[in-house]
């Protein structure tokens, strides 16, 4: 356990308190960093995998885009792009995903747990940009979509997509809720081949009923032509699998 883990579990019964803390704590150290260096590992894997079985199978699709559900200050956004690049992927665009006012409140299975809070995680578009830009970032390739997923996530912004394959997908918003939105309105884009990183997979300790893996398995229950094939887990609470045909 970290330091910081073991504050914010001795605060996390006190919400004020770990509210007032986590806040001042984001605010202190600015920049554009990870909350989770762990996921640039696990996003790597995810580029390296995808590009290998193209190469097995030698595809002449294109490789796809990716798709990042929660950017916070763009660290792992921009990770995504680096790695790409690394690995000679100059097609693929980047779509990012956020309110830029942090978390919502809670709701349904969401509600009542100390863990999050309204806000969290806020970071203004304008600060997401300039991070990306002071980074390298083009953005020639790049799309920010702005808004609260429920409401951002619609069939207009689907059919104005060039719909090609999502191919690395991260699926960094904590929680059930958001989640369950972020897969529903994905839908058709993602496929065979298509590899799915859940950064919250065990935020909730696995507790049946709660969190992505509930958001993740109603969602294959909904599409009996995909299964989901794990690739397993990384720290600190993440899950990746690749999609695949076939029940
Ligand atoms: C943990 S942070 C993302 C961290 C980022 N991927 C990184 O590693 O640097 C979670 C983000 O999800 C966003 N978020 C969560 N639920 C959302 C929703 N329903 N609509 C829009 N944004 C949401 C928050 O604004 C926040 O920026």
């Amino acid at each position: 356990m970290t330091i910081k883990s073991t504050i914010e579990t001795m605060l996390r019964p006190y919400p004020p308190l770990f509210r007032l803390a986590s806040t001042a704590y984001h605010r202190l150290r600015g920049g554009m960093r990870s909350l989770n260096p762990d996921t640039v590992d696990a996003l790597a894997r995810a580029f390296e995998l995808a590009q290998r079985e193209d190469a097995v199978a030698s595809s002449a699709e294109p490789f796809g885009d990716y798709y990042e559900f929660g950017l916070f200050r763009g660290y792992t956004l921009f990770k995504a792009y680096e790695i790409a690049a690394r690995l000679g992927l100059e097609e693929a665009r980047f779509y990012g995903f956020d309110s830029f006012q942090g978390l919502p409140a809670a709701t349904g299975p969401d509600a009542g747990d100390a863990r999050f809070f309204e806000g969290q995680f806020a970071c203004s578009r304008g600060e997401v940009e300039r991070h990306l830009a002071s980074a390298g970032m083009s953005m020639a390739r790049t799309r920010l979509v702005e808004g609260f997923f429920e409401a951002s996530l619609t069939a207009d912004l689907k059919a104005s997509l060039p719909r090609r394959k999502a191919r690395i997908v991260l699926v960094d918003c904590d929680y059930y809720t958001s989640t369950r939105t972020v897969l529903h309105w994905l839908g058709n884009l993602v496929g065979p081949g298509t590899v799915l990183l859940f950064d919250d997979w065990d935020s909730y300790d696995l507790e049946p009923g709660l969190g992505q893996p509930k958001a993740f398995e109603e969602f294959l229950e909904a599409q009996p032509t995909l299964r989901a094939e794990a690739l397993g887990p990384y720290p600190r609470h993440g899950a990746s699998f690749v999609l695949r045909e076939g029940a």
